[in-house]
């Protein structure tokens, strides 16, 4: 049995006043919600702040990114130890964004994965395909690719002590979400990638769907059997919208 996860991927998004009335409302609100993992994910200046704020509340704290490096003359980066010192459980890799804006390889994603696993962290490994991909049917090769890249380099059995996270570049902040076909299709691809490196681990992952959910579609997408939850951009700063989502997971 696969706990849910809905995890709110802020993005470079709020502020110190934004993010107490964000987090009031989401503590308040997501208390008794047991059966779903509600984690968000700030910007990397705010961490703290939203960790003192969740308190003992259960909800859990993730960071957008980490270097592959522990420490040492890279400005502007930060270290999964340092993720890990200030409470974080889980931190994004390879969102689209970072591979599209900031260049990111397949090679420095499955570093800092590593990193991340080291540390402790929770890696959210984020894979997806373009619309030009999708639409010369190379939906899976490109996913299949980043996926394995990840899989070759850090070894199937890291995988149990991480998440994947499908996100169809064409449906991040589209308002065009994949249907809840298109998404139960690959997320069963990509279990079975996983499963031919190990059966038991493809069980256990959750995978995570990720572009313009909301709370009127987290319902469908969420009642496939693949699909573990959500990685939630947009609406996930709306906490009446987040929540309706946590509570579709359950
Ligand atoms: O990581 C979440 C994300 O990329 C999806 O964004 O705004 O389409 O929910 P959004």
């Amino acid at each position: 049995m696969r706990k849910a996860i809905v995890a709110g991927n802020w993005k470079m998004n709020g502020n110190s006043e934004s993010i107490n009335e964000l987090m009031g409302t989401l503590i308040a609100s997501l208390q008794d919600l047991d059966a779903v993992e509600a984690l968000v994910c700030p910007p990397a200046v705010y961490l703290s702040q939203v960790k003192s704020l969740i308190g003992n509340a259960s909800i859990a704290l993730g960071a957008q990114n980490a270097s592959q490096f522990e420490s040492g003359a890279y400005t502007g980066e930060n270290s999964p130890g340092m993720l890990t010192d200030l409470g974080c459980q889980y931190v994004i890799l390879g969102h689209s964004e970072r591979r599209a804006i900031f260049g990111e390889k397949d090679a420095d994603i499955a570093a800092k994965f590593n990193a991340a696993i080291d540390a402790g962290l929770v890696p959210i490994l984020c894979v997806g395909e373009t619309l030009e991909e999708r639409e010369d049917e190379r939906t899976m090769a490109v996913v299949g690719g980043q996926l394995k890249a990840v899989l070759d380099a850090c070894g199937v059995e890291s995988f149990a002590k991480a998440v994947i996270a499908y996100e169809p570049v064409w449906a991040i902040g589209t308002g065009k979400t994949a249907t809840p076909e298109q998404a139960q299709d690959v997320h069963q691809s990509v279990r079975a990638i996983v499963a031919e490196y190990s059966a038991e681990v493809a069980a256990g992952v959750r995978i995570l769907y990720g572009g313009s959910v909301n709370a009127a579609n987290a319902d469908e997408l969420f009642a496939n059997p693949d699909v573990d939850g959500g990685l939630v951009g947009g609406a996930s700063l709306k906490p009446n919208d987040f929540i309706a989502i946590c509570r579709a997971a359950a």
